[in-house]
């Protein structure tokens, strides 16, 4: 984990409620797919987790929506302000099991952890299907830069607005080794049950200090209690224990 200062770059809006931020500084401490930031606001006790989209060199991209305060206080910020992360939290995605077809699911603000993901296994010469849920047209994120990497990609949307209708366990390909899942919670037990292989499933938690202090992200797993921060985001299809 690192703590250091980084600049935003951009920050523009892809629907009315999802933006893009690039933003540049130190970022040695991330290593794999599906990792998170967490970043410190002016005037908010809690930092706020957002997982890492994309990396290049310096620049890092985060892809957001905005449901509360922090957030819409994110969206308002402009290219030369600054924002304190913290970076290199989280266990992220074990690329090593996806063997040659990985599957990648990701539903609505879980779609932007697979892009790193995608870039990644397709530069190890995997052939990487994707499938994106959303609810309606006007959510769809990120289709065309999945694309651009040169991966299979499907939408769906649950209105059928967009793509094909209905939710990304609808549009499973008939053959994938494995998979790897990021998106709301009803979506990630629908793809549990939906999947006829091993996987991993990212989750996210409310979370207080998001590195494994407070424990308050913890959650029972068949191999006992994880944090979510610390042991997670990122758990293993045969060590899930739902909650329902
Ligand atoms: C590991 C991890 C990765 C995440 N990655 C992304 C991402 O890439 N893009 C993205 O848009 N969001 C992501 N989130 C969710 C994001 O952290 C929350 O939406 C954000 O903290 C809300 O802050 P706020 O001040 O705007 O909302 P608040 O005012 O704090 O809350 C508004 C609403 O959002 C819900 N919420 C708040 N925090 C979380 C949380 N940690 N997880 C789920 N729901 C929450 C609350 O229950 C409430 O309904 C991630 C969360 C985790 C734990
Ligand atoms: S948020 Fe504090 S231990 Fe996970």
């Amino acid at each position: 984990m690192k703590q250091s200062v980084f600049t935003v770059i951009q920050n523009e809006p892809l629907t009315d409620t999802v933006f893009r931020m690039i933003l540049c500084g130190d970022t040695a401490a991330i290593t794999v797919p599906g990792q998170f930031v967490n970043i410190a606001l002016d005037g908010r006790y809690l930092r706020r987790p957002v997982s890492v989209c994309n990396l290049e060199d310096n620049r890092l991209t985060i892809i957001y929506k905005v449901v509360g305060q922090g957030t819409a206080q994110m969206a308002r910020m402009a290219p030369g302000e600054k924002l304190d992360l913290l970076t290199g939290l989280g266990n992220g995605y074990d690329l090593s099991k996806s063997g040659e077809r990985p599957l990648l699911l990701g539903g609505g603000v879980g779609v932007p952890p697979l892009y790193l993901l995608a870039r990644r296994l397709i530069e190890q010469g995997k052939c990487v299907a994707v499938v994106l849920g959303f609810n309606t047209k006007d959510e769809v994120v990120c289709e065309d830069e999945f694309r651009a990497l040169g991966a299979d990609v499907t939408v769906t949307t649950a209105d059928g607005s967009y793509g094909s209708k209905g939710f990304v366990t609808d549009a499973l390909p008939r053959e994938y080794s494995y998979f790897y899942t990021c998106g709301p919670e009803p979506m990630l037990k629908a793809v549990y049950r939906a999947t006829k292989t091993d996987g991993q499933f990212s989750f996210e938690k409310r979370m207080g200090c998001g590195f494994g202090a407070c424990m308050g992200c913890s959650c029972k797993t068949v191999t006992g209690y994880k944090r979510i921060c610390r042991e997670g985001p990122v758990l293993e299809k045969g060590e899930i224990l739902w909650n329902v």
